[in-house]
């Protein structure tokens, strides 16, 4: 019986229906890449090594790869340029070379197929063992629309026989609705010692890993397949509006997580939410958000409608941000509230302070091109329509009149009163 699983990752196709010069596998679903998305899953089934198959954009793959591992706390990964595309079996002979002399069982799926989960990767793992020695699983689906994909041909007893590749399908193959989607769990002995001898002779001229099954089948060993339950699972990502398809379903099962932990998503078809964003209990989230990646909000908020938080933001407890406010790289304290029609660029603001409908942190210097912090104290009043250019720093209790704009050069004092353009102290502490 094999030891341990490696994983190998085909990434190396350019996905020329993406129209788009970005490799398809470096598209973003949620704040991620395909390929992150992919790794995540992989990393689940805690495989012993990552060899992951790059060739179109290799080395803007190999970057992104390198820090999801790092993120992911993936130890051994080992990437490996495939020069030249031949096919499915080339990239797999590729990886061969870097796996080890008896690599476990090897579990192959593509960078382009966002919506694997650990799961369906365990269970191609434990088919694997349960087939014994020299096995070869196959993950299918049975999908409405096969168009495109190989077609999983079974015997009259229901054994796999032979995975036919559209190309070379004739019309009661073509029939078929039940798909290979291109997952596989394979004994590492047989896989290395069956590799050399796959031949392209076919349609399309290439090197199919698919054959791999016929000549199992030819040898008398076992070949066995796990279907999908949700066949969505293995749809990979062509074109854009695959891409788009696959994140809403990724969209959904990361709102999920939130409501799972006590956050009330009033329309999660309006909430966009990236991958690795933290949101406390008892926070609110009306119709109509975008959170970027990384975006951090505390317990008992409330956001939206219509809010877009960048990076960089925090909303920490209580703190209410609304209608058509934008931040980034901002802090809003506890208790604090910019409800209406403001921009918070680099802001960081206290506790209990109250942003008037559309103030403006007005972070960018356009003649230094810079940016620069404003930092409010508590308490603050901000009066509709105030801007505070950048550098700028308010302390506690400050009020502003509306209309105010604070410039570098005010020096407030707590408890001051400024209003005006520029604005003016009015009134000292009370
Ligand atoms: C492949 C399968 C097909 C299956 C389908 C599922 C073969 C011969 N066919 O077909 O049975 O239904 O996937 O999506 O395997 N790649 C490389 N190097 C190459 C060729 C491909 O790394 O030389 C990578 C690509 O980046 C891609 C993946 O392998 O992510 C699949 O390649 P693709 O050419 O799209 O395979 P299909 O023809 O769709
Ligand atoms: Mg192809």
């Amino acid at each position: 019986m094999a030891s341990g699983v490696s994983l190998v990752i085909l990434a190396a196709g350019k996905g020329t229906r993406m129209k788009s010069p970005l490799p398809k596998v470096l598209h973003k679903i949620c704040g991620r890449t395909l390929l992150g998305w992919v790794l995540d899953s992989a990393s689940q089934v805690d495989p012993d090594r990552i060899v992951l198959v790059v060739g179109y954009g290799a080395d803007q793959v190999r970057e992104e790869a390198e820090r999801e591992a790092q993120e992911l706390g993936i130890e051994d990964l080992r990437v490996v340029v495939q020069e030249e595309q031949k096919g499915t079996g080339h990239a797999m002979q590729i990886a061969a070379a870097a796996l080890d002399e008896d690599p476990g069982i090897v579990l192959a799926l593509y960078g382009d197929m966002p919506l694997i989960t650990a799961e369906s990767l365990d269970d191609l793992i434990i088919a694997q063992q349960e087939a014994g020695e020299h096995a070869m699983v196959v993950l299918t689906a049975e999908v409405d629309d096969p168009d495109g994909y190989g077609r999983i041909v079974r015997d009259e007893d229901g054994a796999l026989e032979a995975i036919v590749e559209h190309a070379d399908a004739d019309q009661d193959e073509l029939e078929i609705d039940e798909i290979n989607t291109g997952v596989y769990a394979f004994d590492g002995l047989s896989l290395l010692e069956h590799l050399p001898h796959l031949e392209a002779n076919n349609a399309q001229g290439e090197y199919y890993l698919t054959d791999l099954v016929a000549m199992a089948v030819e040898e008398d060993l076992p070949v066995v397949t796990v279907t999908l339950d949700d066949a969505s699972e293995g749809s990979g990502v062509n074109d854009l509006a695959q891409l788009a398809e696959a994140r809403e379903e990724l969209q959904y099962r990361i709102l999920e997580e939130h409501m799972e932990a006590g956050v009330s998503i009033i329309d999660p078809q309006t909430a966009y939410v990236d991958y690795d964003v933290e949101i406390g209990a008892g926070t609110v989230l009306l119709p109509c958000v975008y959170v970027h990646r990384g975006v951090r909000i505390g317990e008992h908020c409330e956001v939206g409608p219509f809010t877009h938080l960048r990076p960089g933001t925090v909303l920490e407890d209580g703190s209410l941000m609304g209608n058509f406010t934008e931040a980034k790289n901002s802090v809003l304290g506890k208790g604090s509230k910019a409800k209406h029609l403001s921009y918070l660029g680099d802001a960081v603001i206290g506790e209990n302070t109250n942003i008037g409908c559309g103030t403006i942190f007005a972070n960018y210097n356009s003649k230094t091109k810079t940016k620069s912090q404003t930092v409010l104290g508590n308490h603050v009043s901000v009066g509709s329509g105030t801007v505070f250019v950048a550098p700028n720093h308010i302390p506690d209790h400050t009020v502003t009149a509306a209309g105010a704009v604070l410039l570098p050069s005010a020096e407030v004092a707590e408890g001051e009163t400024w209003a005006g353009v520029p604005a003016e102290r009015k009134k000292g502490r009370s």
